[in-house]
């Protein structure tokens, strides 16, 4: 059958996948019949992971790493077999707290692994030539940081602007190669990163509101929005920033 968002034949890297939205995306792709390779730190969870895929005929790879640290960059850039046809960097994190109290050892950390990170892989994987030519790369970005931000949220909003200034210039350097980079920029979405009890359970039923589609996002539904930016579906775009909002931010 005819299936133009299909992402069979292609081999996907995926970061930050033991977890929310990574997780939904590793999942979704290999039902679309992708080979995947993933990563995060927690084994556990990762295997969680791989256990929940379709494995159907495909031969996925699974590899730990802190992506805070360089040598585990370059060891998961040597376990990435050649060569790639999609990169969905995904691995992110946040220290909520007002600027005047934001340490820089803070400013580094969240820096590290939600700009530094993805831009060391990609280089990486770029100069080891592991990146197929038409290759996809989808950067999990943020409507903080690019639309809009919130309070106490410096930090995540500085990393995840950047990723978008990123994501725009490798556009244009890339397209020669018919390479393509795009970013998704979801707000807020039912995940583990707001396990860490900050938020109340009444401030988030009370920022819903705000939301005019009554509610917040699914990891599933960015991941339909990542297997499209992957799929040949999408291959005359490039440079763009999708909007995943619920509509938040055309209030
Ligand atoms: N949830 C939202 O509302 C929302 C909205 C907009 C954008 N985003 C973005 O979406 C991405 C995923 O967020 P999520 O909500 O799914 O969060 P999550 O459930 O907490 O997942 C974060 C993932 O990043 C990995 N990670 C964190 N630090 C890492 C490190 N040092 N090295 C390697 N992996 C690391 C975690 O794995 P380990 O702990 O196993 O290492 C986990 O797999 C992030 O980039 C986030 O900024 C989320």
């Amino acid at each position: 059958m005819h299936n133009p968002f299909s992402l069979k034949g292609k081999r996907i890297f995926v970061t930050g996948a033991s977890s929310g939205i990574g997780r939904a995306i590793a999942i979704e792709c290999s039902k679309m019949d992708a080979e995947l390779v993933i990563t995060a730190r927690n084994e556990v969870r990762l295997a969680e992971t791989f256990r929940l895929m379709n494995h159907d005929g495909l031969e996925h790879k699974i590899i730990a790493g802190d992506l805070s640290n360089e040598d585990d960059i370059e060891r998961i850039v040597d376990f990435i077999p050649d060569k790639l046809d999609g990169i969905v960097q995904c691995a992110g994190f946040t220290i909520p707290k007002p600027f005047k109290n934001l340490s820089k050892d803070n400013f580094e950390a969240v820096m590290k692994v939600n700009f530094w990170a993805p831009a060391l892989l990609t280089q990486q994987l770029l100069k080891r030539k592991k990146i197929e030519k038409a290759a996809s790369i989808v950067f999990i970005s943020s409507i903080s940081g690019v639309f809009c931000s919130s309070v106490g949220g410096n930090a995540y909003s500085s990393s995840k602007g950047a990723i978008n200034g990123m994501a725009k210039n490798l556009a244009l350097e890339l397209a020669p190669q018919s390479i393509r980079v795009n970013s998704v920029n979801p707000g807020m979405i039912h995940t583990g990163i707001f396990a860490s009890g900050v938020i109340s359970q009444e401030q988030l039923q009370e920022d819903m509101k705000k939301y005019p589609l009554g509610r917040y996002g699914k990891p599933e539904e960015v991941a339909y929005a990542v297997i499209y930016l992957l799929s040949d579906a999408s291959a005359w775009v490039t440079g763009s920033n999708l909007l995943i909002d619920g509509g938040y931010t055309c209030l």
